[in-house]
């Protein structure tokens, strides 16, 4: 039996006369990390804000943990995004004026935690993501690559079960796009952590576990439509080969789980395999 983190069924949502979601169906197993790809305009950023919480949808449903967020109080919501759920965004959106550590800290000390506890845990997670030394730099005094680093740090630090990015590569070069993605993916699906990310660019969406194509507010049926894009089989039942494990990922080894975290198991090859096959794309 899979492990569903996240099931949206039928989410329906119009801005003014846009109907930016249409019906859209969407299951995500934990562990895994899933491409959501499709033209501008698509619904992709709308779909991600509604299982992230931060948009709730005119229609449809929303299953995380045994409940559903489309109807929690605001509240809650807020609770869950702070706590379970970590956001990585194009222009990593962090606090200029604050340095990295502290910008990292900073997601910590909102949840509770004293600056003095906070500032260990964000140091560690820095070092693992390759930034040691950097701590007391400003997010000016980093390279786009850093600056997404530490973005994908503070996502993390509070123990978030499920990542969401939206184009976190979207500003980058190429050489430091796979750089990134070694972070992002190292930091998560290799430690059992669920990723779900938007991207524009193939070479993003090839590592990760499934691919989904948006069109006009929908997931288009049928895997084909999304392998078109990505130049590759997804319905392949192995895991993806191009997803590196825990020895690959740079930083993944020494990683250390963050004190508040729940350290699930790493993500099994039977999981990635059920990814792939069982929840795909959904009319
Ligand atoms: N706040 C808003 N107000 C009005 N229309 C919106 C709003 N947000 C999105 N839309 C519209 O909804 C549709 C889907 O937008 P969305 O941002 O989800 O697209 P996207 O696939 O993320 O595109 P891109 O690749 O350009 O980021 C578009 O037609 C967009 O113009
Ligand atoms: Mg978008």
């Amino acid at each position: 039996m899979t492990d569903m983190i996240l099931q949206a069924s039928s989410l329906t949502h119009r801005f003014g006369a846009t109907r930016a979601l249409d019906r859209t169906s969407l299951n995500i197993v934990e562990g895994t990390s899933t491409a959501i790809m499709g033209a501008s305009g698509s619904g992709k950023t709308t779909l991600l804000h509604m299982l992230a919480g931060i948009l709730t949808p005119d229609e449809g449903t929303i299953q995380y943990g045994g409940r559903d967020i489309t109807q929690m109080s605001d509240r809650d919501r807020s609770r869950l995004r702070r706590e379970e759920f970590g956001f990585v965004f194009q222009q990593g959106l962090l606090i200029p004026e604050l340095t990295a550590i502290e910008n990292v800290a900073l997601a910590l000390m909102l949840t509770g935690t004293p600056r003095a506890k906070a500032l260990g845990p964000a140091a560690q997670w820095l070092a693992s993501l390759g930034l040691a030394g950097m701590e007391d730099r400003r997010i000016g005094q980093l390279s786009g690559g850093q600056a997404q680093r530490v973005a994908i740090a503070r996502a993390q630090i509070t123990g978030a079960r499920v990542i969401f990015a939206d184009e976190p590569t979207g500003a980058l070069d190429s050489e430091t796009s796979r750089e990134v993605m070694d972070a992002l993916i190292g930091s998560t699906v290799a430690n059992g952590r669920t990723l779900v990310l938007v991207t524009h660019d193939p070479n993003v969406a090839a590592r990760c576990t499934r691919t989904v194509l948006m069109q006009d507010g929908r997931i288009m049926p049928g895997a084909a439509a999304a392998s078109e894009v990505t130049g590759r089989e997804i319905t392949q039942t192995g895991p993806n080969p191009i997803v590196p494990g825990p020895a690959a990922a740079p930083g993944a080894a020494a990683h250390p789980s963050p004190p508040s975290a729940t350290a699930p198991a790493p993500a099994s090859a039977h999981v990635n395999a059920q990814a792939n096959t069982a929840t795909g794309v959904e009319r």
